[in-house]
């Protein structure tokens, strides 16, 4: 894994921070990559903060804009000066480190020289910078990419890992979470799965899956067989995967509900309240870095849960836009999609899916 430490200004590099973040989050996962190092708490040393959280990356970025020399605090004073300039303090940080430092040139800015340069970042002027240009911002990206690429070896990606320790863990706990599911004798759907001898459905792939599917409800098939997504919507959802270059089993998919509600009909609101700690529980244990919903349930859940200022839109505004916010363990998207039923019977709507799904190739 190599992690990617991003130090910036905003004053300076304002537009073009974000678009370096969202240009590298599709070579590297965006969970490795940090830019601002959150909730130094009252008390903290907040220069051993900043220290340790260098020390966490392999890769440190430092973006020069055309202020980056020059900036001056509220007094006049030039940043750089400073002792408790955030932006010297981790660029001395990483030098002192041996960290790769790669200086990332914006707006036309060039390097400094060591004359204009505190003492203890004086030696940043002798790294060799690599010029973002607008025309080119992709383009170049690409080379700063491959540059970190080759310095670094073994980037995991989305496709499954090897079997560690911590994917085992995660396969017992969800077994354990299916245990409760089957022995779910308080569900409102309990009866009509057991009259009708059907199975209920926890989902299934691969449970250390960056990117989780969450869909509606298991119908007639899924029930049968306790496989999500098996009948003719699971068809439209593989086609979909098939069209990013992913396989099912390199995501996890699962259900806001997890047994199947009488004719096909919507989830009732008792019917959600009982299923979703279920779906914590599985959002807990795979801990993804984008989840997908499939329908208006799942995306009403998920932006409800969490608090995101889209809640209480539509699936029409919302539909492939990503969002990214921050769950209890870290940074996360969230991203919602058409149910692959829309797309069935409509070409046009398979067709907006699938330009939807293009946006996840972003994170592959
Ligand atoms: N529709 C869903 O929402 N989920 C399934 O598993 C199958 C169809």
């Amino acid at each position: 894994m190599s992690r990617i430490f991003i130090n910036y200004r905003r004053q300076d590099t304002e537009a073009y921070v974000d678009r370096l973040y969202e240009h590298l989050a599709q070579h590297f996962k965006p969970e490795d990559i940090f830019m601002d190092v959150d909730s130094i708490k009252p008390g903290a040393d907040f220069v051993q903060m900043l220290e340790d959280a260098v020390a966490g990356c392999d890769v440190f970025i430092a973006m020069i804009g055309p202020q980056w020399l020059a900036a001056q605090d509220s007094s006049g004073n030039r940043r750089l000066d400073q002792w408790d300039d955030f932006v010297r303090i981790e660029i001395a940080s990483a030098l002192k480190q041996s960290k790769l430092v790669i200086p990332v040139l914006v707006g036309q800015a060039k390097m400094p020289s060591p004359a204009d340069l505190p003492e203890d970042i004086k030696l940043f002027a002798r790294r060799n910078a690599i010029a973002l240009s607008r025309q080119g911002f992709s383009h170049d990206v690409k080379k700063l990419a491959d540059t970190i690429k080759d310095a670094i070896p073994s980037q995991p990606s989305f496709k499954m890992q090897a079997a560690s320790e911590a994917v085992l863990l995660k396969e017992t706990a969800l077994k354990a979470v299916r245990n409760d599911l089957v022995n779910a004798t308080t569900s409102p759907l309990y009866k009509f799965r057991v009259d009708n001898r059907l199975f209920p459905v926890l989902g299934e792939g691969n449970a250390d899956a960056n990117l989780l599917f969450i869909g509606e409800a298991p119908g007639k098939t899924e029930t049968e067989t306790g496989r999500p997504f098996c009948g003719p919507s699971g068809d439209v959802l593989d086609e979909m995967l098939r069209g990013i270059n992913l396989e099912r089993e390199d995501v996890f998919i699962t259900n806001i509900l997890l047994d199947r509600p009488p004719e096909q009909r919507e989830p009732t609101p008792e019917e959600l309240t009982f299923y979703t700690p279920f779906m914590d529980r599985i959002v807990d244990i795979i801990r993804p870095a984008v989840i997908a919903t499939l329908g208006r349930f799942a995306m009403n859940y998920m932006l409800k849960k969490l608090d995101l200022p889209e809640k209480g839109g539509t699936i029409t505004q919302l539909h492939g836009k990503l969002i990214k916010t921050k769950i209890h363990y870290g940074e996360i998207h969230v991203i919602p999609l058409y149910h692959p039923a829309v797309a069935l019977h409509k070409p046009s709507e398979k067709e907006k899916l699938r330009k939807d799904f293009e946006k996840l190739k972003l994170f592959i």
